[in-house]
């Protein structure tokens, strides 16, 4: 196994992904800033953490919070200045921990400047930045956008009598990659942001960058995996991740990580080998798209949920990167409900042994670890069945669509409460004052009600909180090679309560129990743990022989296997 290692720094570290917007507002304005991330820069470094995932600080009219940009090259005005940034950056760096931005470029916004050109006239320099269905050719073949209140991704311009193409909301047009001037303009813009000392980029729905642009009749009733290349995984893909790699990439010693959808085990290696020079790393949606609807992802499902065929993910996925490739791990984003109410059990009595659990999970795979701001302290979902409730427009416009068409809309609510976006945006909670330290005023999103119970400021006092544990794992993580590059076997595969799994690097053998279960749960192994070193645990007696508690994490240090 040693032989097969291929060591990289990017593959070594814990990225935390901050949400600008529901950080810390230190202007007073109820909304996140880059100022208010400075101000915390101590407790970010504290946490151990050596990479900041930052979501989009670009300027934008935030019909998508930030993922709609309207100019590249500055920030949003209601995040600061480039002088911020600039602080931000060297702050982060001061303290040895490096920063990587959101790259989006499959769409702008519709009021970046490209765009306001584009839909000027079909003679406009810029009109081939976007893709364009002429009306006199009939009605364009229909997509489906998962943003659009009517689903409908091509959206009317009356100025020349024609459709663009957005996959996300009409506020964000598709960027036309078959164009070359758009790709240079793109790599252009990476330089720029790497000049200033940026470390690398985490790739918003790059998958979707290259897709059949002569936009053919779909079959009708097509399942939503099949649906690529129409949306996404197009043909000139792999040559445009090339063609950036060469441009950009290979000039700098950065890390990049792409978000990547219609991804499978057979394709994976063809972005990460090494050899062929596109993408360090990845994530898909196999092991969180669980317990969401797969029909069109708006519903939460239970019942495609349980612990034995997500550990199978886990395994499949770990073994297409068993010598080439790298994989990422992360339990939540910004895009996904908070990770212990959806992984979890956020009740009372479970939620903060719960958390550490995921924590132990998340930092003892072998892949590159993201955790999302908020989860070091085991913030919870809102669950928010009124539509009063919300700010995200995937919500906002669904509803609003089904309402329109005098469907659910409120069963729609109920069920979503549990997945919508908004769960994991709420701002951060600092401490038990107003507004939990975060802003002195409303905020954009109201805090969790649950902030007096789930703070910073209670858990830095308390030795055995989530936050003190969190830190404790990442330290572990980092100081034992074998929980990075160590094998990973899954023990007990079936076993419905308990993912338990080993890593052996030389020889060393650690074994890793996790019990994802509100009841007791028996090992069944012939590895003799029960007397073996525990490197860490959540409990301070996790097993009574082989039987382990309730949502009880322990890893144990095994020798000479
Ligand atoms: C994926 C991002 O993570 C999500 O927040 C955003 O809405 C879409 N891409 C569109 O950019």
């Amino acid at each position: 196994m040693q032989d097969t290692i291929h060591k990289k720094w990017w593959k070594e570290k814990v990225v935390y992904q901050l949400y600008p917007r529901s950080f810390k507002d230190a202007n007073g304005d109820g909304i996140g800033d880059l100022k208010g991330i400075i101000e915390k820069l101590d407790y970010i470094q504290n946490l151990g953490i050596d990479v900041v995932w930052l979501n989009p600080v670009y300027e934008s009219p935030n019909d998508d919070m930030g993922y709609d940009i309207s100019d590249y090259r500055s920030i949003m005005k209601e995040f600061g200045s480039m002088d911020d940034f600039e602080m931000l950056v060297k702050g982060l760096h001061d303290r040895g921990i490096k920063i990587i931005m959101d790259l989006v470029v499959n769409h702008t916004s519709d009021e970046h400047r490209w765009f306001k050109e584009s839909r000027k006239s079909k003679d406009n320099p810029y009109r081939n930045y976007y893709h364009w269905w002429d009306a006199e050719k009939g009605k364009p073949p229909y997509r489906w956008s998962i943003f659009d209140k009517e689903s409908n991704a091509w959206k009317y311009d009356a100025a020349t009598n024609s459709y663009y193409f957005h996959i996300f909301s009409e506020k964000q047009p598709d960027l036309n990659w078959e164009n070359p001037e758009v790709r240079y303009e793109v790599y252009d813009m990476m330089k720029f942001w790497l000049d200033k000392g940026i470390d690398g980029f985490r790739m918003d729905v790059i998958a979707c960058i290259s897709k059949d642009t002569t936009f053919p009749q779909m079959p009708s009733n097509m399942p939503v995996g099949e649906w690529f290349p129409y949306y996404a995984q197009g043909p000139h893909l792999h040559e445009y991740l090339q063609e950036m790699n060469r441009e950009v990439f290979s000039k700098y010693d950065c890390m990049n990580v792409g978000e990547m959808s219609f991804i499978t085990t057979e394709n994976a290696l063809l972005f990460v080998d090494e050899d062929r020079q596109e993408l360090q790393t990845f994530y898909h949606f196999d092991n969180t798209g669980d317990g969401v609807s797969n029909e069109n992802f708006m519903y939460a499902d239970d019942s495609n949920w349980d612990l034995v065929s997500w550990k199978n993910i886990f395994y499949k996925w770990d073994q297409v990167f068993e010598t080439k490739g790298w994989g990422t791990i992360y339990l939540g984003n910004h895009d996904m409900s908070r990770m212990v109410s959806r992984f979890g059990n956020d009740s009372e009595k479970y939620r903060s042994i719960s958390a550490k659990m995921l924590h132990t999970f998340i930092l003892s795979m072998r892949a590159t670890p993201y955790i999302y701001y908020g989860d070091e302290i085991g913030m919870t979902n809102t669950n928010h069945t009124n539509i009063e409730n919300y700010q995200d427009l995937y919500t906002i416009n669904y509803y609003n669509g089904l309402k329109q068409k005098g469907e659910d809309h409120e069963g729609f609510l109920k069920s979503h409460a549990k997945i919508s976006r908004d769960n994991a945006r709420t701002p951060m909670q600092w401490d038990h004052q107003t507004q939990a330290g975060f802003s002195n005023v409303k905020p954009w999103l109201a805090v969790n009600a649950n902030y007096k119970d789930i703070n910073v400021a209670e858990q830095e006092c308390n030795p055995n909180s989530v936050l003190h544990y969190f830190r404790k794992m990442v330290g572990l993580r980092k100081s034992n090679e074998t929980l990075i590059y160590g094998k990973f076997d899954l023990v007990d595969s079936t076993n419905e309560q308990l993912f338990a799994f080993t890593r052996r690097l030389g020889n060393e053998m650690l074994l890793v129990v996790l019990n994802f279960s509100d009841s007791p749960a028996v090992l069944i192994t012939t590895i003799p743990f029960s007397n073996s070193t525990i490197l860490i645990s959540n409990i301070e007696h996790p097993q009574i022989d082989h039987s382990f508690k309730p949502y009880a994490a322990v890893i144990y240090k095994i020798y000479n296997k």
